[in-house]
């Protein structure tokens, strides 16, 4: 039995052609420039480049990182439990941020709403009447036809905000009280700012509930 398969494809080279036998062969006696046998530009370059880099970055951090110094390091230092005295947060700051991020997607950031669709919060009686009625509405969202300066809306509902069951955003009282403020002093209106009291209270008294209809709403205070 012979140990050789008469279609071994060492036996014939089948894929070379007899030019690129003899290329390889002039190659080999040096008779043809060997291109591949020669170092390459690029990755030359490259490794300059890179070598520079690398040395740029060591100067560069030497010179520009602070470095650690243990006579900098005070152990006797009061521990930081945040204590300190609490930093006072612009509620008309805060609230311009909130409002501009999510109310404006709706009631667009000049408060004037979408005809038809979103109500405005500009000149809107909602918004500088009554501020338990307004509070009710951004934290449990309202539902079905609204009247706002004489025009019906309903075709949409305004979403649940507070920190309550339902609720997509979950907003923290103090949250709404600033978007609230900052609503209650722009865009025209003049109304004083709502308290993260004021949100709480009305939280803490209706607990988890459903969306607000209009009707409802006019029979509160
Ligand atoms: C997804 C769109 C949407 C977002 C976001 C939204 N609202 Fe509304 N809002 C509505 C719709 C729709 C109504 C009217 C609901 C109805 O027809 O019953 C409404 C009604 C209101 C009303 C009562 C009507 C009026 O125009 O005065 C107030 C006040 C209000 N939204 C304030 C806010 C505030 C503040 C925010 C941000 C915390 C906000 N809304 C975010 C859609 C939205």
């Amino acid at each position: 039995m012979s140990d050789q398969d008469p279609i071994d494809p060492r036996l014939e080279q089948a894929g070379a052609s007899d030019e690129s036998l003899l290329t390889a062969h002039e190659k080999l006696r040096g008779w043809k420039a060997d291109d591949g046998a020669n170092y390459r530009m690029l990755p030359l370059v490259l490794l300059f480049a890179f070598s520079g880099l690398i040395f740029y970055a060591g100067i560069y951090l030497n010179k520009y990182s602070v470095r650690y110094s243990p006579s900098a390091f005070d152990e006797n230092a009061p521990a930081n439990t945040g204590a300190g005295p609490a930093v006072k947060v612009d509620p008309l700051v805060l609230g311009k941020k909130n409002f501009e991020s999510v109310c404006a997607t709706c009631h667009q950031a000049t408060g004037l709403g979408v005809p038809g669709i979103y109500p405005p919060l500009a000149g809107s009686e909602w918004v500088s009447g009554s501020n338990e009625r307004l509070i009710r509405i951004v934290l449990y969202g309202l539902k079905g036809p609204v009247k706002v300066k004489g025009v019906e809306y309903g075709a949409a509902a305004m979403p649940v905000f507070g920190k309550v069951a339902g609720s997509g955003y979950n907003w923290s009282d103090e949250k709404i009280a600033a978007t609230l403020t900052y609503v209650r002093a722009s865009f025209g209106n003049t109304s004083p700012a709502i308290t993260a009291d004021q949100v709480t209270a009305i939280r803490t008294k209706e607990g988890d509930r459903k969306e607000w209809s209009q009707e409802e709403l006019l029979k509160l205070p």
